[in-house]
């Protein structure tokens, strides 16, 4: 049978009279529900690993605004977490790690295939999800790219300019490269048990991208996720896979060949008239409406959304923001964007 879901044929390359839309943490605190739901489960990293209520919050926003996407609900550090990091969150502040910057601190790292021991209740969640979604909605999994998550990893926290794991580069090559070749082996085996579990496309997060220069960019963002890719394409042929290298810039350019993904998601930092000549003749593209559109909403939101939508409609494009939504968002902003896209 033909290819039904929308986001998988603008994956495949096909040019859609209307772009499939889906947005960045979409289950979120601008959404009421998702407060509700989260108070119930505890905390965020209890709502992580409870399936149940974790395929519930990632249900929401496709109920109330019938996206074309859902994206698993989960998080980027729970990684690093069943590799045997601490990790906390900090309300308010964000989240909180144990460090690693040492070869005995990376030598005590769990093997890779006891990470499922941790993982486990997000292959539940992906399996209840893959039941219980429309036909029509296709089910992404994620997970952050290896750059990304190490910045967490080294620091133990988030940081503006990802100074100690530039740091650790510096002073220490084989533990910093270490630590990203754990975190790609691992990555490999994360997507590879929820594309067994239903993910119908994975997207890799590299949201610290924008910080690598020179031949870093290349190596610790391009070539970590083009092994991530190469492998899960070799296991799962056919999966398509979304690269995320947020903050890239000019960089965009040729991303699709480097990395081997079928789709480069780009942020806000660069305009979609730049986009669809110099990324999209690659191939398909994801994004880019600026995240404080949903809080600010009005005829600026309408006029943007439509610029991108023509400037990005003569070739594959899946239509997102730039970022994730912010939790002082409107939700009857996003439903004025949807209309937008969809031209009602
Ligand atoms: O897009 C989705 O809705 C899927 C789920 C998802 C979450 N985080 C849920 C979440 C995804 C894909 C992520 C990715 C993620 N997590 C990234 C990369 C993407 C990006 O946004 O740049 C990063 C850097 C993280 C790490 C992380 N998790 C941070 C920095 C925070 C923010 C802390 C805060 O209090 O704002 C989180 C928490 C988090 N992850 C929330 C959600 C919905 C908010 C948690 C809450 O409910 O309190």
């Amino acid at each position: 049978m033909a290819q039904q879901k929308t986001i998988l044929r603008a994956l495949a390359g096909e040019t859609l009279p209307t772009p499939p839309i889906w947005m960045m943490r979409q289950a979120g605190r601008y959404l009421p529900e998702y407060k509700a739901t989260r108070a119930q489960a505890g905390d965020f990293l209890s709502l992580c690993y409870n399936p149940e209520l974790a395929a519930e919050v990632t249900l929401q926003p496709i109920r109330r605004y019938g996206f074309d996407a859902a994206i698993l609900f989960a998080d980027i550090l729970l990684l690093p977490q069943a590799l045997g990091a601490d990790l906390w969150f900090v309300t308010g502040e964000g989240p909180r790690l144990s460090t690693i910057t040492s070869a005995d601190e990376l030598a005590k790292l769990k093997p890779t295939e006891a990470i499922h021991d941790t993982l486990n209740p997000v292959y539940e969640t992906v399996k209840i999800l893959s039941r219980e979604l429309p036909k029509q909605t296709t089910l992404i999994g994620f997970a952050g790219a290896p750059w990304t998550v190490a910045t967490y990893m080294i620091a133990g926290k988030g940081t503006p300019d990802q100074g100690p794991a530039h740091a650790l580069k510096a002073e220490n090559l084989p533990v910093f490269e270490g630590i990203i070749n754990r975190l790609t082996e691992g990555t490999i085996a994360y997507l590879s048990k929820q594309i067994e579990a239903g993910a119908e496309c994975v997207k890799l997060f590299d949201s610290w991208a924008g910080s690598l220069e020179g031949d870093d960019f290349t190596n610790y963002s391009i070539k970590p996720m083009q092994r991530i890719t190469a492998a899960l394409k070799e296991k799962h042929p056919g999966i398509p896979v979304i690269a995320f290298p947020r903050g890239a810039g000019t960089r965009y350019i040729g991303v699709h060949a480097a990395t081997g993904a079928d789709c480069v998601a780009v942020d806000d930092g660069v305009d979609a008239a730049w986009v669809a000549e110099n990324v999209q003749k690659d191939g398909c593209v994801q994004g880019n409406l600026k995240s404080s559109h949903m809080v600010t909403g009005g005829d600026a939101l309408v006029s943007e959304t439509r610029r991108i939508c023509d400037a990005l409609s003569g070739g594959p494009h899946i239509f997102n923001l730039g970022h994730g939504i912010t939790p002082d968002a409107d939700p009857e902003n996003v439903q004025l964007m949807i209309d937008t896209v969809r031209g009602s």
